[in-house]
This record gives C-alpha cells, structure tokens and sequence, in this order.
C-alpha cells in the first residue's frame, strides 16, 4: 500500500495505481466520440490546481466568495446538526472554504479528522500539510485519488460529514452524478450528513462571464487538460493551436467549455496508437458545469439515498447548500 505516516498526517496514493490502460481508454473513446470530450479531472495537474485557485479570486467568479459567506453564515449550525467529528471533503483542492467548517468544529470541540480527497496529489500534500499546523491535534488522512474509483479508500471513522464543494457534482453529467453520490451514501452509516454546495440557474450573462474571464486565467486552466494529456499520455498537440470557448447550453442548464481548434491539426497519442484530425473549429468538449434549482438538486440527493435536512441560499439565489443526511 503507497501509504506515508508523518506525525500525525497519512497520505493514501491509489492513484498511482490507476490502470494506465483505463485512463488511456476513456481519453480514447472520449476523442473518437462526437461531440469529442476529454474528461475533466485531467484539468488537475499541480498547474492546473493553482489556476483554479487564482479563478476563485476573480472578480467575475462569484461562486466561491458566495459559497464562501454561505459557509461563514451557517457553519456553527450544519456542525451543530451534523454532531460531526470527521469532516471528508471530496474534491477539496485548497480546502480554502473547508477552513470556515474546520473552524466551526474545533469552536464546538468536535475536530479530530479531515480526509481531504483529491485527484491531484500535490495539493492534497500540500494541503494536509498546511492544516495539520493551522489545527493542533487534527489527524489527517488525506486521499490522492479518483472518487468516482478510489471512495473505499476513505477510511472508517466516527460520526461524519462529508463535504462536497465548489460546483464540483455539476461536473458530472447527471446520471454520472446520481451514481456518483450513491457510492458516496454507500460508503457513509446511517446517521452520518452530507453537505452539498450547488450553483444555481441564474441569468446566463452572469454565467458566461464567470467562464470568460478578462484576464484570461480560465482559457489557460481550459488548455491546461492539453498539457495534463502531454504527460501523462506522451500526447502530441500544441495548447496553443486551440482557442478556450464557454457558453451556456440553457436545454440541459449547464456551462460547457470547449477547446476550439484554431487551425487544421492532428492530435497524436502514439501510446494510444490514436491520431484524431481536427478541422479548424472543430471542438473538443472539456467540461460541464450543471446548475441546479432546489427540484433538481432535491431529487439528486434523494435518488442517491439521502434525505434533505437544510436548504441555505444566498439573497440573490446563486449558490445553495444542501444539507442531508443518510436516514
Ligand atoms: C471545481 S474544483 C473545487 C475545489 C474546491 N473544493 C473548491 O470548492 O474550491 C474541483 C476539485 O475536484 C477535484 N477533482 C476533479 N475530478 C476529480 C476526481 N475524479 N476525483 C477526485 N478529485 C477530483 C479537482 O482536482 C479539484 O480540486
């Protein structure tokens, strides 16, 4: 097992153990499909995770200062409610926001665990470094892998809160979505809660510009799955020959991104044995990002198993979290 005890810190890496050939797989169906997608989570190199840091900063992305003081106004509630003493975050990143909850429960004197769970390695080290200092006595058991894979890795604990943040369940198309937190539920006991932040359908204006930022950071954090592609594929394309498009599809009320191709290419993966020509603007599909309104975010939770405890939103109905509870 690659796992590293450090004072109090263990890091579980299965992602090192991810079957080449499964991640070559999909990225291969993904390219020969149509529309072409590749899958989201190759975003999440170390580059990639600082970008999505710096797009949290930006003065169009008001999902994560919103979530944000949804956090601060209601954390001492939902760890009250939770009676929580392990917190699990999938998908935690930075695990900025996760500091208002961590905070919330060592005021309470519930803190003993985090297990932050990342696809990207270098940010869940980084992290479980930064909050093992930040919260004296916490055990951390930080998970580098993919959760729609690696959830048994999770390890047992007392009663728990599982966090999932940052629009991040909008990056599953739904089917993907409900089987996705039907594992989660799966892995949880009966009694434990479960915290979900959504994004909500808002006038499409304000979506787009929150994906078109004028600095530019989110067309390199789009082109940076080219580079994720590079390495660890040995692909042959050049990021730069692509243009970063998001827009709103309001039928399925969901961001896409696309990389459009700027010029006739070929996209070369010898390891795949795969060329995939490219006619200029053609496009490649990179994410989704599906916003919710409190039906669709309800009949989610409740098909994958939980119950609906709390639904807090912001005055201006951006963002909502949904508290539940496996019954
Ligand atoms: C939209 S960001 C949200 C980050 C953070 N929770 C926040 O609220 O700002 C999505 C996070 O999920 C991680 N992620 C994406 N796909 C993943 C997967 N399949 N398994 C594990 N982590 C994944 C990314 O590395 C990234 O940190």
């Amino acid at each position: 097992m690659d796992s590293k005890t450090e004072a109090s810190i263990t890091i579980d890496v299965p992602i090192t153990r991810e079957d080449p050939d499964t991640l070559g797989n999909i990225v291969k169906a993904g390219l020969l499909a149509n529309p072409r997608t590749l899958p989201s989570k190759l975003f999440y190199d170390e580059r990639g995770s600082t970008l999505f840091e710096q797009i949290c900063e930006l003065p169009e992305y008001y999902q994560t200062r919103t979530e944000h003081q949804l956090l601060v106004t209601w954390a001492d509630e939902i760890v009250a409610l939770s009676g929580a003493e392990e917190l699990v975050e999938l998908g935690s990143g930075a695990a900025t926001k996760t500091r208002v909850l961590l905070d919330a429960m060592a005021q309470a004197e519930q803190l003993r665990y985090f297990v932050p769970f990342d696809v990207d390695e270098t940010i869940v080290r980084r992290v479980s470094e930064e909050l093992v200092n930040e919260y004296p006595g916490l055990q951390i058991h930080g998970v580098a892998g993919d959760f729609l894979v690696h959830l048994e890795h999770i390890p047992e604990g007392g009663q728990r809160l599982v966090v999932i943040l940052g629009g991040t369940i909008g990056n599953l198309p739904a089917i993907a979505a409900e089987d996705f937190l039907t594992s989660v539920n799966t892995e949880m006991a009966s009694g434990d809660f479960f915290l979900l932040g959504v994004q909500l359908i808002t006038n499409p204006e304000r979506l787009e510009a929150a994906y078109n930022d004028q600095k530019g950071i989110t067309a390199k954090f789009n082109k940076n799955i080219l580079r994720v592609l590079q390495t660890q594929l040995g692909a042959q394309c050049n990021p730069d020959n692509f243009d970063h498009v998001a827009r709103y599809n309001p039928d399925a009320h969901r961001i896409e991104m696309w990389l459009r191709s700027a010029q006739d290419q070929t996209i070369n993966i010898p390891s795949l044995d795969l060329s995939v020509p490219l006619k200029k603007g053609e496009e490649i599909r990179t994410e989704l990002s599906a916003k919710f309104d409190r039906p669709l975010a309800e009949n989610l939770l409740i098909t994958s198993g939980f119950e609906l405890v709390k639904w807090y939103t912001d005055s201006e109905q951006l963002i909502s979290l949904a508290l539940a509870r496996k019954p």
